[in-house]
């Protein structure tokens, strides 16, 4: 059977690519250095199967079409199409059609209807903690495209359900995977509307306190209710929320934290590590 080796979260701002080279070198130092400790801390995991959960931009989907979820069971998956991402040093982004297909049958037979994708692009939300964690070799990724852009949005409930549904489809696999679980958004963010750049902190350490303890309904009581009146990137936290549940919403170790108004973001990085 397949276990699962460990959840890991990261923000995914795109000028934390794009701005690399222009940004203040004490910026750079912080990504440079934070990134490769969670990179440090995944390869330490040994894992053979990465699922990676993040919102799409616009990448996949449109008003068209709009997935709360999608599961990309594909053999590859496209790389970042952002003109910015042309140097991202991963040219091949194998997919696991196996364990794809096993998570959505999972899913189907558990009453959850997911999209489903076999040709999946992965956006900078897939694609810069994955650069920036300076991994030698990616395993196979099943990613997971959540929307977390356009509302309405999933609830904070079937967030947490749809981690628990992770952990089990790892589980029940029959084969003998290394799984871990990478998600990628938030913290606070503020794109494209009045409060354009503003970065919530309170909400952020109210976020990081609230993971680190691991109360489930205490978690959702606070996201249902303060999400709405945060930056509209903080959507994006649904993604750790999977995360959290999937590692058995068990506390996590925050490895940073830091509101870089350069990337607009209020930076945010964690580990829900189990025992190799
Ligand atoms: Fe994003």
């Amino acid at each position: 059977m397949a276990s699962f080796v460990g959840s890991f979260a990261a923000s995914h701002g795109p000028l934390i690519a794009r701005d690399w080279l222009t940004m203040p070198a004490h910026r750079r130092e912080h990504f440079t250095t934070t990134f490769r400790e969670l990179g440090r801390r995944f390869t330490e995991t040994r894992p053979d199967l990465l699922i990676e959960i993040a919102p799409d931009h616009w990448s996949n989907f449109f008003l068209d079409n709009l997935p709360s979820i999608c599961i990309g069971v594909g053999e590859e998956h496209e790389g970042p199409p952002e003109p910015f991402l042309k140097d991202f040093p991963h040219q091949h982004l194998a997919g696991h059609p196996g364990f794809g297909m096993h998570l959505l049958e999972t899913a189907l037979a558990s009453d959850f209807e997911p999209s489903r994708s076999h040709h999946l692009t992965l956006d900078h939300g897939f694609c810069i903690p994955l650069m920036r964690m300076e991994l030698a070799q990616l395993p196979p990724i099943v990613p997971i495209a959540i929307n977390g852009i356009e509302p309405p949005f999933m609830s904070i409930r079937r967030c947490l359900a749809w981690g628990r549904l992770l952990r089990q489809a790892i589980e029940t696999y029959p084969g003998k995977l290394r799984v871990a679980v990478l998600a990628t958004g938030g913290l606070s963010h503020s794109i494209g509307e009045a409060t354009m750049g503003a970065i919530d902190e309170k909400f952020d350490h109210d976020c990081i306190r609230l993971f680190a303890a691991g109360d489930d309904n205490a978690l959702a009581a606070y996201l249902e209710d303060a999400l709405p009146r945060t930056g509209n990137g903080g959507h994006e936290v649904r993604t750790w929320v999977i995360a959290h549940a999937a590692a058995g919403s068990r506390g996590f170790e925050l490895i940073a934290y830091e509101p870089v108004p350069e990337v607009y973001v209020g930076c945010g990085y964690a580990a829900w590590q189990v025992a190799a």
